[in-house]
Order: C-alpha cells, then sequence, then structure tokens
C-alpha cells in the first residue's frame, strides 16, 4: 500500500516557517488578490488566500470587481496595483469571464509583482532555467512535496497529464530542471493507460476524474484534479485502486491543494523580500 503524501502536514511546516520570519519583520508583506464576477470556487479559494495572508500577519487587500468590467477598468486596476509602493505581490484569480483577455490581463501585471509567475517574463525565466524567476504556486508546492518525501527525479521518468500554463506546462519544466525525463499528455492522448503504466511518476491535472486507473508497482502519483461531483470533491486519480500499487500517492483533498496556498504566501513573502533589497 502507498505512503499518503501528507500535503497538509507540509504545507502547516511551510507556514510555521514563513511565520517566524514575518514576525521579525519591521514591515510586512502585502498581498492584492483581483476577483472578477461570483465564481463560486474562485470566491472560496480567494476566500482561503486571504484569510492565510491574515494568520500570516501579511497586509491583504480583495478587490472585487464586477463580472461584466471592461477590459479597460480591469486594467486600470492593476496599473494602480503595479504603481503603488505598499504592494508586493499581485494575483488575478482564474477563470476570468469570458469578454476579458486573459494573457492582456496578466501580461498587465508588473513582472516583479507577479506572485503566481505567469507573466511571459517569469514563464520566459522559468523555461529558459533563468533566475531569479518567479515559480507558479501548484508545480512548485508539488516539486516541494517530493522534496520532503526524498522522492528522486534525476533520471526518473514523469507523465505529466494536462498542458494548462498553471500547472501542466510549468510542472513539466521544473522536472526537465531536475534531470526527469517528461512526456506531456493531455486529454486527446492515445494509449493513456500505456503511457500511465510505462512511467515513474504520474503528475495528473487534467480535471477528468478517474483518469489515472492503474500505476505500474511501485510509481509516485499526484493528483492535481479538483473535481466537484456529487459524490464532493474527486481528484483524476482512482485513489483506492491506484494505492494498491503506487509507493506514494497524494490525497484530494489535503495534498497538492493546500500546498499552492502555502507556495503563494512563500512567493509573496519573497517579492517583498525583493523589493526591500533583503533578498537578491
Ligand atoms: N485559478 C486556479 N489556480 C490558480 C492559480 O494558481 N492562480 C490564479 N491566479 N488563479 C488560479
Amino acid at each position: 500500500m502507498a505512503v499518503i503524501i501528507d500535503g497538509k502536514k507540509i504545507a502547516e511546516k511551510v507556514i510555521d516557517n514563513i511565520k517566524k520570519e514575518v514576525d521579525l519583520l519591521e514591515r510586512k508583506p502585502k498581498l492584492a488578490v483581483i476577483l472578477v464576477g461570483n465564481n463560486p470556487a474562485s470566491e472560496i479559494y480567494v476566500r482561503n488566500k486571504q484569510k492565510m495572508a491574515l494568520k500570516l500577519g501579511f497586509d491583504s487587500v480583495v478587490l472585487t470587481l464586477p463580472a461584466d468590467i471592461s477590459e479597460e477598468n480591469l486594467l486600470e486596476q492593476i496599473y494602480i496595483l503595479n504603481e503603488d509602493v505598499n504592494i508586493n505581490a499581485i494575483l488575478v484569480q482564474l477563470p476570468l469571464p469570458a469578454h476579458l483577455n486573459k494573457q492582456r490581463i496578466l501580461e498587465a501585471i508588473e513582472p516583479l509583482k507577479d506572485v503566481d509567475g505567469f507573466t511571459t517574463h517569469n514563464f520566459g525565466r522559468l523555461s529558459l532555467g533563468y533566475f531569479p524567476c518567479v515559480v507558479p504556486c501548484t508545480p512548485k508546492g508539488i516539486v516541494r512535496l517530493l522534496d520532503e518525501y526524498d522522492i528522486s527525479l534525476e533520471g526518473k521518468k514523469v507523465l505529466v497529464i494536462g498542458r494548462s500554463n498553471i500547472v501542466g506546462k510549468p510542472i513539466s519544466l521544473l522536472m526537465q530542471n531536475r534531470n526527469a525525463t517528461v512526456t506531456m499528455a493531455h486529454s486527446k492522448t492515445k494509449n493513456l493507460e500505456e503511457l500511465i503504466l510505462s512511467n515513474d511518476i504520474i503528475i495528473s491535472a487534467v480535471g477528468i476524474t478517474n483518469i489515472v486507473n492503474q500505476v505500474s508497482k511501485g510509481a509516485v502519483v499526484i493528483d492535481v484534479g479538483i473535481n466537484r461531483t456529487e459524490n464532493g470533491l474527486k481528484g483524476d486519480v482512482n485513489f483506492e485502486l491506484v494505492s494498491e500499487n503506487a509507493s506514494y500517492i497524494t490525497p484530494v483533498p489535503g495534498g497538492v491543494g493546500p500546498m499552492t496556498i502555502a507556495m503563494l504566501m512563500e512567493n509573496t513573502l519573497e517579492l517583498f523580500k525583493i523589493q526591500e533589497k533583503l533578498l537578491f
């Protein structure tokens, strides 16, 4: 039976360490979150981010903007936050309403305050292996979990299922930077079962329940899926079946999710330190 990777416990450890550091600071990091419209899942995520920021003693502001806001007005809000010296980190919660051009909105964020690492500046630096760069929160959290459990990546065959800008693409880059051999799959990939069975580490971030049903003996399985079903919150992985063969597996909830918030807080602190010239 697989070891269950305890994301909640590791996230608490990260948060404790951040808190100790923040307690010693004179000025506190300030995170600004922009929430457009009233997507119920986004509202929950933003509330949790705000709660955690306040628990850590960060300053935090949430701008809740109407679903029908014009692109120009939203851009104006981002420019104001870019210019505000008291704001260290800016996050625009995704998804955005369909009439807004996501690319134009995300690109408006000042790269030094881009806490998600979604601007081409930071994503380009990540792709090229240049540092410093802001690493997107969920992929950063996955690597941290693997490190905490001493799961080596060097030479490992890693299958990433899902090619999103938020998880799939950046995690594939992080894995390559760690000398893993990465295969990208997605919802249209043929012979997915075969690929799953022939890889050492499976990272599923595709948003389809039970897309991972069987893995090879000893495989490491990271489930990034958050699927709201009539039976509650489910990941992409058939946990009961897969944990029979896997060596390590993340649960949903309590696996990757708590790490995303912890990494957001870590990125906020990092940006603060760069801006305050405490970190170079
Ligand atoms: N929506 C789902 N995940 C994320 C994330 O990591 N950042 C932002 N901004 N929006 C999201």
